[in-house]
Protein backbone atom coordinates (compact mmCIF):
# COMPACT_ATOMS: atom_id res chain seq x y z
CA UNK A 1 0.00 0.00 0.00
CA UNK A 2 2.81 2.48 0.38
CA UNK A 3 5.82 0.31 -1.65
CA UNK A 4 6.37 3.55 -4.04
CA UNK A 5 8.74 5.09 -1.38
CA UNK A 6 10.67 1.90 -0.67
CA UNK A 7 13.26 -0.24 -2.04
CA UNK A 8 13.42 -2.82 0.39
CA UNK A 9 10.31 -4.84 2.22
CA UNK A 10 10.03 -4.76 5.90
CA UNK A 11 12.15 -7.37 8.04
CA UNK A 12 9.95 -10.48 9.53
CA UNK A 13 10.24 -8.66 13.03
CA UNK A 14 9.15 -5.59 11.08
CA UNK A 15 5.99 -6.98 9.86
CA UNK A 16 5.41 -8.70 13.44
CA UNK A 17 5.54 -5.57 15.66
CA UNK A 18 3.50 -3.75 12.88
CA UNK A 19 0.49 -6.25 12.56
CA UNK A 20 -2.57 -4.86 14.54
CA UNK A 21 -4.87 -7.44 12.38
CA UNK A 22 -4.67 -9.86 14.82
CA UNK A 23 -6.79 -7.73 17.16
CA UNK A 24 -8.25 -5.28 14.86
CA UNK A 25 -10.09 -7.09 13.08
CA UNK A 26 -12.69 -7.12 15.60
CA UNK A 27 -13.26 -3.79 13.41
CA UNK A 28 -14.55 -5.23 10.67
CA UNK A 29 -18.58 -4.18 10.97
CA UNK A 30 -17.51 -0.79 11.95
CA UNK A 31 -14.73 -0.48 9.26
CA UNK A 32 -17.30 -1.53 6.82
CA UNK A 33 -19.65 0.95 7.94
CA UNK A 34 -17.38 3.85 7.34
CA UNK A 35 -16.34 2.88 4.08
CA UNK A 36 -19.64 2.99 3.01
CA UNK A 37 -20.43 6.21 4.32
CA UNK A 38 -17.17 7.77 2.73
CA UNK A 39 -18.00 6.30 -0.53
CA UNK A 40 -21.53 7.14 -0.62
CA UNK A 41 -20.15 10.86 0.12
CA UNK A 42 -18.06 10.39 -2.16
CA UNK A 43 -20.17 9.93 -4.92
CA UNK A 44 -22.86 12.39 -3.58
CA UNK A 45 -20.03 15.51 -3.98
CA UNK A 46 -18.67 13.82 -7.77
CA UNK A 47 -14.96 13.35 -5.77
CA UNK A 48 -15.66 10.14 -7.65
CA UNK A 49 -18.77 9.10 -10.10
CA UNK A 50 -21.68 7.78 -9.07
CA UNK A 51 -20.90 4.62 -11.17
CA UNK A 52 -17.49 4.15 -9.23
CA UNK A 53 -18.96 4.42 -5.65
CA UNK A 54 -22.11 1.88 -6.06
CA UNK A 55 -19.37 -0.47 -7.32
CA UNK A 56 -17.13 0.37 -4.54
CA UNK A 57 -19.94 0.03 -2.17
CA UNK A 58 -21.10 -3.17 -3.84
CA UNK A 59 -17.94 -4.62 -3.57
CA UNK A 60 -17.56 -3.78 0.54
CA UNK A 61 -20.77 -5.54 0.94
CA UNK A 62 -19.27 -8.55 -0.91
CA UNK A 63 -16.22 -8.21 1.60
CA UNK A 64 -18.64 -8.31 4.61
CA UNK A 65 -20.37 -11.41 3.26
CA UNK A 66 -17.37 -13.31 3.40
CA UNK A 67 -16.20 -11.72 6.50
CA UNK A 68 -19.43 -12.84 8.06
CA UNK A 69 -18.93 -16.16 6.96
CA UNK A 70 -15.33 -17.67 7.22
CA UNK A 71 -14.14 -14.77 9.54
CA UNK A 72 -11.31 -12.01 8.72
CA UNK A 73 -7.84 -13.36 7.59
CA UNK A 74 -5.07 -12.56 8.90
CA UNK A 75 -1.83 -11.73 6.71
CA UNK A 76 0.68 -9.92 8.38
CA UNK A 77 1.81 -8.21 5.34
CA UNK A 78 -1.73 -6.05 5.25
CA UNK A 79 -0.94 -4.58 8.73
CA UNK A 80 -4.58 -4.03 9.86
CA UNK A 81 -7.79 -4.67 9.29
CA UNK A 82 -8.26 -1.24 6.76
CA UNK A 83 -5.60 -2.36 4.63
CA UNK A 84 -7.10 -6.24 4.69
CA UNK A 85 -10.30 -4.91 3.46
CA UNK A 86 -9.19 -2.64 0.95
CA UNK A 87 -7.18 -5.44 -0.90
CA UNK A 88 -9.72 -7.75 -0.69
CA UNK A 89 -11.77 -4.93 -2.13
CA UNK A 90 -9.16 -4.41 -4.91
CA UNK A 91 -9.22 -8.26 -6.09
CA UNK A 92 -12.80 -8.49 -6.07
CA UNK A 93 -13.31 -5.27 -8.05
CA UNK A 94 -10.57 -3.80 -9.26
CA UNK A 95 -8.54 -0.84 -9.98
CA UNK A 96 -11.56 1.38 -8.93
CA UNK A 97 -11.15 0.15 -5.36
CA UNK A 98 -8.31 2.44 -4.96
CA UNK A 99 -10.57 5.47 -5.09
CA UNK A 100 -12.16 4.38 -1.47
CA UNK A 101 -9.27 5.83 0.12
CA UNK A 102 -9.39 9.42 -1.52
CA UNK A 103 -9.58 12.33 0.85
CA UNK A 104 -9.49 10.30 3.71
CA UNK A 105 -5.94 8.41 5.82
CA UNK A 106 -5.83 5.68 7.96
CA UNK A 107 -5.57 8.09 10.97
CA UNK A 108 -9.14 9.26 10.87
CA UNK A 109 -10.19 6.01 9.61
CA UNK A 110 -9.31 3.98 12.71
CA UNK A 111 -10.35 6.68 14.96
CA UNK A 112 -13.96 6.68 13.37
CA UNK A 113 -14.03 2.89 13.46
CA UNK A 114 -13.40 2.82 17.20
CA UNK A 115 -15.63 5.41 18.06
CA UNK A 116 -18.13 3.17 16.76
CA UNK A 117 -17.05 0.03 18.39
CA UNK A 118 -16.58 1.97 21.55
CA UNK A 119 -20.14 3.36 21.87
CA UNK A 120 -21.54 -0.11 21.08
CA UNK A 121 -19.32 -0.98 23.89
CA UNK A 122 -21.18 1.46 26.00
CA UNK A 123 -24.51 0.87 24.87
CA UNK A 124 -23.49 -2.99 25.95
CA UNK A 125 -22.58 -1.74 29.33
CA UNK A 126 -25.49 0.41 30.14
CA UNK A 127 -27.56 -2.11 29.13
CA UNK A 128 -25.69 -4.97 30.76
CA UNK A 129 -26.39 -3.04 34.14
CA UNK A 130 -29.97 -2.16 33.35
CA UNK A 131 -30.47 -6.15 34.19
CA UNK A 132 -28.27 -6.23 36.95
CA UNK A 133 -30.48 -3.30 38.50
CA UNK A 134 -33.71 -5.15 37.49
CA UNK A 135 -32.03 -8.44 39.46
CA UNK A 136 -31.22 -6.32 42.73
CA UNK A 137 -34.51 -4.59 42.72
CA UNK A 138 -36.69 -7.99 42.32
CA UNK A 139 -34.47 -9.18 45.20
CA UNK A 140 -34.91 -6.08 47.43
CA UNK A 141 -38.70 -5.85 47.16
CA UNK A 142 -38.50 -9.29 48.26
CA UNK A 143 -36.51 -8.62 51.32
CA UNK A 144 -37.59 -5.33 52.25
CA UNK A 145 -37.94 -6.50 55.59
CA UNK A 146 -35.26 -9.25 56.02
CA UNK A 147 -33.05 -8.07 58.58
CA UNK A 148 -29.64 -8.89 58.45
CA UNK A 149 -26.55 -6.99 60.69
CA UNK A 150 -25.27 -3.89 59.33
CA UNK A 151 -21.43 -3.53 59.28
CA UNK A 152 -18.94 -1.14 59.58
CA UNK A 153 -15.04 -2.56 60.04
CA UNK A 154 -17.05 -5.76 59.01
CA UNK A 155 -18.19 -5.68 62.61
CA UNK A 156 -21.67 -5.88 63.50
CA UNK A 157 -23.04 -2.02 63.67
CA UNK A 158 -26.58 -1.74 63.54
CA UNK A 159 -29.75 -4.05 62.32
CA UNK A 160 -30.38 -2.96 58.68
CA UNK A 161 -32.63 -4.82 56.05
CA UNK A 162 -31.38 -6.97 53.39
CA UNK A 163 -33.23 -4.99 50.92
CA UNK A 164 -31.31 -1.66 51.95
CA UNK A 165 -27.89 -3.44 51.72
CA UNK A 166 -28.86 -4.71 47.90
CA UNK A 167 -30.52 -1.25 46.82
CA UNK A 168 -27.04 -0.11 47.87
CA UNK A 169 -25.66 -1.32 44.85
CA UNK A 170 -28.41 -0.14 42.71
CA UNK A 171 -27.63 3.37 43.79
CA UNK A 172 -23.75 2.30 42.52
CA UNK A 173 -25.43 0.93 39.17
CA UNK A 174 -26.85 3.59 38.14
CA UNK A 175 -23.92 5.72 38.78
CA UNK A 176 -22.37 3.88 36.40
CA UNK A 177 -24.92 4.31 34.26
CA UNK A 178 -24.74 7.61 34.00
CA UNK A 179 -20.87 7.53 33.32
CA UNK A 180 -21.64 5.52 30.36
CA UNK A 181 -24.43 7.74 29.07
CA UNK A 182 -22.04 11.18 29.47
CA UNK A 183 -18.74 9.48 28.27
CA UNK A 184 -21.63 8.77 25.53
CA UNK A 185 -22.52 11.89 24.89
CA UNK A 186 -18.73 13.11 24.06
CA UNK A 187 -17.64 9.97 22.18
CA UNK A 188 -20.85 10.98 19.87
CA UNK A 189 -18.63 13.19 17.11
CA UNK A 190 -17.30 12.19 14.19
CA UNK A 191 -13.13 11.75 13.07
CA UNK A 192 -14.09 11.13 9.59
CA UNK A 193 -12.75 13.62 6.81
CA UNK A 194 -9.98 14.90 9.50
CA UNK A 195 -7.63 12.68 6.94
CA UNK A 196 -4.01 12.37 7.98
CA UNK A 197 -4.29 15.16 10.56
CA UNK A 198 -4.75 18.71 8.30
CA UNK A 199 -7.93 17.90 6.86
CA UNK A 200 -8.04 17.95 3.11
CA UNK A 201 -8.31 19.61 -0.18
CA UNK A 202 -11.14 17.86 -1.54
CA UNK A 203 -14.89 19.40 -1.23
CA UNK A 204 -15.84 16.65 1.31
CA UNK A 205 -19.34 17.05 3.46
CA UNK A 206 -18.11 15.68 7.10
CA UNK A 207 -22.30 16.12 8.20
CA UNK A 208 -22.93 13.80 5.85
CA UNK A 209 -20.90 10.74 6.61
CA UNK A 210 -21.33 12.00 10.76
CA UNK A 211 -25.16 11.63 9.88
CA UNK A 212 -24.55 8.39 8.19
CA UNK A 213 -22.53 6.78 11.17
CA UNK A 214 -25.28 7.92 13.36
CA UNK A 215 -22.76 10.53 14.76
CA UNK A 216 -24.32 13.97 16.16
CA UNK A 217 -21.95 16.08 14.22
CA UNK A 218 -18.27 15.85 13.42
CA UNK A 219 -15.44 16.80 15.29
CA UNK A 220 -14.11 20.28 14.58
CA UNK A 221 -10.31 20.09 14.70
CA UNK A 222 -8.53 17.67 12.55
CA UNK A 223 -5.05 17.36 14.79
CA UNK A 224 -7.68 16.32 17.96
CA UNK A 225 -9.67 14.61 15.39
CA UNK A 226 -6.61 11.74 14.47
CA UNK A 227 -4.91 11.49 18.10
CA UNK A 228 -7.90 12.04 20.69
CA UNK A 229 -8.62 8.85 22.40
CA UNK A 230 -10.19 10.17 25.37
CA UNK A 231 -13.75 8.61 24.68
CA UNK A 232 -11.68 5.21 25.09
CA UNK A 233 -10.49 6.07 28.40
CA UNK A 234 -13.71 7.74 29.35
CA UNK A 235 -15.08 4.18 28.41
CA UNK A 236 -12.31 2.32 30.73
CA UNK A 237 -13.01 4.91 33.70
CA UNK A 238 -16.51 4.33 33.66
CA UNK A 239 -15.61 0.58 32.94
CA UNK A 240 -12.99 0.19 36.20
CA UNK A 241 -15.48 2.13 38.33
CA UNK A 242 -18.12 -0.42 37.58
CA UNK A 243 -15.93 -3.28 38.12
CA UNK A 244 -15.54 -1.72 41.57
CA UNK A 245 -18.61 -1.87 42.22
CA UNK A 246 -18.94 -5.14 40.71
CA UNK A 247 -15.86 -5.98 42.94
CA UNK A 248 -17.50 -5.11 45.80
CA UNK A 249 -20.34 -7.54 45.77
CA UNK A 250 -18.91 -9.77 44.67
CA UNK A 251 -16.81 -9.54 48.04
CA UNK A 252 -20.56 -9.71 50.01
CA UNK A 253 -21.49 -12.66 48.58
CA UNK A 254 -18.18 -14.79 48.96
CA UNK A 255 -18.40 -13.70 52.41
CA UNK A 256 -21.45 -14.35 53.02
CA UNK A 257 -21.35 -17.93 51.65
CA UNK A 258 -18.58 -18.40 53.87
CA UNK A 259 -19.62 -21.60 56.51
CA UNK A 260 -19.15 -18.88 59.63
CA UNK A 261 -21.48 -16.23 58.25
CA UNK A 262 -23.76 -18.99 56.13
CA UNK A 263 -25.76 -15.59 55.38
CA UNK A 264 -26.06 -16.94 51.42
CA UNK A 265 -26.33 -20.09 49.14
CA UNK A 266 -25.13 -19.43 45.96
CA UNK A 267 -26.41 -20.72 42.83
CA UNK A 268 -24.72 -24.17 41.80
CA UNK A 269 -24.48 -23.01 38.16
CA UNK A 270 -22.54 -20.00 39.62
CA UNK A 271 -20.11 -22.00 42.01
CA UNK A 272 -17.78 -25.20 41.70
CA UNK A 273 -16.41 -28.13 43.47
CA UNK A 274 -13.32 -28.97 44.34
CA UNK A 275 -11.61 -32.22 43.16
CA UNK A 276 -10.20 -33.31 46.57
CA UNK A 277 -12.43 -31.81 48.63
CA UNK A 278 -16.18 -33.13 48.28
CA UNK A 279 -18.20 -30.81 50.88
CA UNK A 280 -16.95 -27.37 48.90
CA UNK A 281 -19.07 -25.34 47.01
CA UNK A 282 -16.87 -22.56 45.86
CA UNK A 283 -17.16 -18.85 44.90
CA UNK A 284 -15.17 -18.90 41.95
CA UNK A 285 -17.68 -16.59 39.43
CA UNK A 286 -17.38 -14.06 42.21
CA UNK A 287 -13.84 -14.65 42.94
CA UNK A 288 -13.24 -14.04 39.44
CA UNK A 289 -15.37 -11.00 39.53
CA UNK A 290 -12.90 -9.67 42.08
CA UNK A 291 -10.17 -10.83 40.07
CA UNK A 292 -11.26 -9.36 36.74
CA UNK A 293 -11.57 -5.73 38.23
CA UNK A 294 -7.86 -6.00 38.99
CA UNK A 295 -7.57 -6.12 35.06
CA UNK A 296 -9.73 -4.05 34.18
CA UNK A 297 -8.02 -1.11 36.35
CA UNK A 298 -5.05 -2.44 34.39
CA UNK A 299 -6.61 -1.61 31.05
CA UNK A 300 -7.22 1.92 32.13
CA UNK A 301 -3.64 1.89 33.35
CA UNK A 302 -2.29 1.08 30.10
CA UNK A 303 -4.09 3.15 27.72
CA UNK A 304 -3.50 5.94 29.99
CA UNK A 305 0.39 5.41 30.13
CA UNK A 306 0.15 4.67 26.17
CA UNK A 307 -1.10 8.22 25.46
CA UNK A 308 0.83 10.49 28.02
CA UNK A 309 3.47 11.18 26.32
CA UNK A 310 2.36 11.56 22.74
CA UNK A 311 2.46 14.88 20.92
CA UNK A 312 0.27 16.00 18.25
CA UNK A 313 -0.99 14.22 16.13
CA UNK A 314 -1.11 10.29 15.08
CA UNK A 315 1.87 8.31 16.45
CA UNK A 316 1.37 4.28 16.21
CA UNK A 317 1.75 3.62 19.87
CA UNK A 318 -2.12 4.83 19.55
CA UNK A 319 -2.05 1.44 17.94
CA UNK A 320 -2.13 -0.41 21.39
CA UNK A 321 -5.33 1.13 22.72
CA UNK A 322 -7.59 -1.20 21.10
CA UNK A 323 -6.13 -4.62 23.03
CA UNK A 324 -7.08 -2.92 26.37
CA UNK A 325 -10.32 -1.81 25.46
CA UNK A 326 -11.28 -5.33 23.80
CA UNK A 327 -10.14 -7.13 26.94
CA UNK A 328 -11.81 -4.69 29.31
CA UNK A 329 -15.53 -5.04 27.38
CA UNK A 330 -15.03 -8.58 26.97
CA UNK A 331 -14.27 -8.77 31.14
CA UNK A 332 -16.79 -6.18 32.23
CA UNK A 333 -19.72 -7.74 30.29
CA UNK A 334 -19.05 -11.67 31.63
CA UNK A 335 -19.09 -9.57 35.08
CA UNK A 336 -22.01 -7.89 34.88
CA UNK A 337 -23.57 -11.21 33.81
CA UNK A 338 -22.03 -13.21 36.36
CA UNK A 339 -23.02 -10.59 39.16
CA UNK A 340 -26.53 -10.20 37.75
CA UNK A 341 -27.16 -14.14 37.78
CA UNK A 342 -26.03 -14.56 41.07
CA UNK A 343 -28.45 -11.74 42.47
CA UNK A 344 -31.01 -13.10 40.57
CA UNK A 345 -30.70 -16.54 41.67
CA UNK A 346 -28.90 -16.70 45.06
CA UNK A 347 -30.82 -18.25 48.00
CA UNK A 348 -30.57 -15.87 51.01
CA UNK A 349 -30.69 -17.54 54.64
CA UNK A 350 -32.52 -15.01 56.13
CA UNK A 351 -33.15 -16.68 59.59
CA UNK A 352 -29.08 -16.87 59.94
CA UNK A 353 -29.24 -13.13 58.98
CA UNK A 354 -31.65 -12.25 61.58
CA UNK A 355 -29.70 -14.32 64.42
CA UNK A 356 -26.91 -12.28 63.28
CA UNK A 357 -28.26 -9.28 63.70
CA UNK A 358 -29.20 -10.12 67.07
CA UNK A 359 -25.87 -11.43 68.27
CA UNK A 360 -23.71 -8.85 67.98
CA UNK A 361 -25.22 -5.85 70.32
CA UNK A 362 -26.53 -4.35 67.11
CA UNK A 363 -29.01 -2.48 68.76
CA UNK A 364 -26.96 -0.23 71.28
CA UNK A 365 -27.41 2.70 69.35
CA UNK A 366 -31.43 2.08 69.93
CA UNK A 367 -31.11 1.97 73.50
CA UNK A 368 -28.82 5.29 73.51
CA UNK A 369 -31.15 6.91 70.92
CA UNK A 370 -34.14 5.70 73.52
CA UNK A 371 -32.20 7.37 76.83
CA UNK A 372 -31.86 11.03 74.39
CA UNK A 373 -35.36 10.73 73.75
CA UNK A 374 -37.29 9.37 76.92
CA UNK A 375 -34.97 10.71 79.65
CA UNK A 376 -33.86 13.88 77.81
CA UNK A 377 -29.87 12.87 78.42
CA UNK A 378 -27.41 13.82 76.27
CA UNK A 379 -26.24 11.86 73.58
CA UNK A 380 -22.38 11.65 74.90
CA UNK A 381 -23.53 10.10 78.36
CA UNK A 382 -26.10 8.32 77.02
CA UNK A 383 -23.49 6.85 74.57
CA UNK A 384 -21.60 5.57 78.14
CA UNK A 385 -24.31 4.19 79.92
CA UNK A 386 -25.77 2.05 76.60
CA UNK A 387 -21.64 0.93 77.15
CA UNK A 388 -22.14 -0.11 80.54
CA UNK A 389 -25.64 -2.02 79.63
CA UNK A 390 -23.58 -3.40 76.78
CA UNK A 391 -20.76 -4.82 79.20
CA UNK A 392 -22.88 -6.04 81.31
CA UNK A 393 -24.62 -8.04 78.77
CA UNK A 394 -21.65 -9.39 77.35
CA UNK A 395 -20.17 -11.14 80.86
CA UNK A 396 -23.62 -12.84 81.45
CA UNK A 397 -23.72 -13.72 77.44
CA UNK A 398 -26.85 -12.56 76.52
CA UNK A 399 -29.13 -10.08 74.54
CA UNK A 400 -29.51 -6.51 75.42
CA UNK A 401 -33.14 -7.09 75.58
CA UNK A 402 -32.57 -9.93 78.23
CA UNK A 403 -31.31 -7.94 80.79
CA UNK A 404 -34.05 -7.73 83.54
CA UNK A 405 -35.18 -4.12 84.50
CA UNK A 406 -33.53 -4.32 87.30
CA UNK A 407 -29.84 -4.42 85.83
CA UNK A 408 -30.67 -1.87 83.34
CA UNK A 409 -31.85 0.21 86.12
CA UNK A 410 -28.86 -0.18 88.39
CA UNK A 411 -27.40 1.42 85.41
CA UNK A 412 -28.77 4.03 84.87
CA UNK A 413 -32.34 4.81 87.44
CA UNK A 414 -34.16 7.02 84.50
CA UNK A 415 -34.48 3.85 82.28
CA UNK A 416 -38.00 2.20 82.53
CA UNK A 417 -39.34 -0.91 81.19
CA UNK A 418 -40.91 0.99 77.55
CA UNK A 419 -36.97 0.90 76.85
CA UNK A 420 -37.72 -3.06 75.53
CA UNK A 421 -39.99 -1.95 72.56
CA UNK A 422 -36.45 -0.19 71.34
CA UNK A 423 -34.42 -3.25 71.87
CA UNK A 424 -35.31 -5.33 68.89
CA UNK A 425 -34.11 -5.72 65.70
CA UNK A 426 -37.93 -5.19 64.03
CA UNK A 427 -37.88 -1.34 66.65
CA UNK A 428 -34.48 -0.35 65.34
CA UNK A 429 -34.71 -1.09 61.40
CA UNK A 430 -38.14 0.38 61.75
CA UNK A 431 -37.37 3.51 63.54
CA UNK A 432 -34.49 4.65 61.30
CA UNK A 433 -37.15 6.10 58.93
CA UNK A 434 -34.93 8.96 57.64
CA UNK A 435 -34.56 9.93 53.79
CA UNK A 436 -32.52 6.65 52.68
CA UNK A 437 -32.42 5.01 55.85
CA UNK A 438 -33.07 1.21 56.09
CA UNK A 439 -36.24 1.47 57.25
CA UNK A 440 -38.78 -1.21 55.40
CA UNK A 441 -41.14 1.63 54.63
CA UNK A 442 -38.05 3.75 53.15
CA UNK A 443 -36.90 0.60 51.63
CA UNK A 444 -39.88 0.07 49.41
CA UNK A 445 -40.38 3.51 48.83
CA UNK A 446 -36.85 3.77 47.03
CA UNK A 447 -37.53 0.11 45.73
CA UNK A 448 -41.05 1.55 43.76
CA UNK A 449 -39.24 5.04 42.19
CA UNK A 450 -36.37 2.19 41.12
CA UNK A 451 -39.34 0.58 39.11
CA UNK A 452 -40.42 3.20 38.12
CA UNK A 453 -37.17 4.44 36.63
CA UNK A 454 -36.69 1.04 34.76
CA UNK A 455 -39.58 1.09 33.36
CA UNK A 456 -40.89 -1.81 35.27
CA UNK A 457 -43.88 -0.05 36.62
CA UNK A 458 -46.17 3.37 36.04
N1 LIG B 1 -3.52 0.10 12.46
C1 LIG B 1 -3.38 1.47 12.74
C2 LIG B 1 -3.88 1.78 14.15
O1 LIG B 1 -4.64 1.03 14.65
C3 LIG B 1 -4.14 2.30 11.76
C4 LIG B 1 -3.60 3.67 11.58
C5 LIG B 1 -2.27 3.62 10.90
N2 LIG B 1 -1.80 4.91 10.57
C6 LIG B 1 -0.55 5.16 10.21
N3 LIG B 1 -0.23 6.39 9.97
N4 LIG B 1 0.34 4.21 10.09
O2 LIG B 1 -3.49 2.76 14.78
Amino acid sequence: MWGGRFAAGPSAIMREINASIPFDKALWRQDIAASKAHVGMLGAQGIVSAEDAAVIAGGLDAVAAEYEANGVPENWDLEDIHMTTESRLAELVGPVAGRLHTARSRNDQVATDFRLWVRDAMDQAEAGLRDLQVALVGRASEHADSIMPGFTHLQTAQPVTLGHHLMAYYEMAQRDRSRFAAARTRINQCPLGAAALAGTGFPIDRFRTAEALGFERPTDNSLDSVSDRDFAIDYLMAAAQCSLHLSRLAEEFIIWASQPFGFVTLPDSLSTGSSIMPQKKNPDAAELVRGHSGRIVGCLTALMITMKGLPLAYSKDMQDDKPPVFEAASLLALSIAAMTGMVAEATFRTPRMRAAAELGYATATDLADWLVRQANIPFREAHHITGSAVKLAESRGVALDALPLADLQAIDARIDDRVYSALSVEASVAARASHGGTAPAEVRKRVTQARIALGLEE
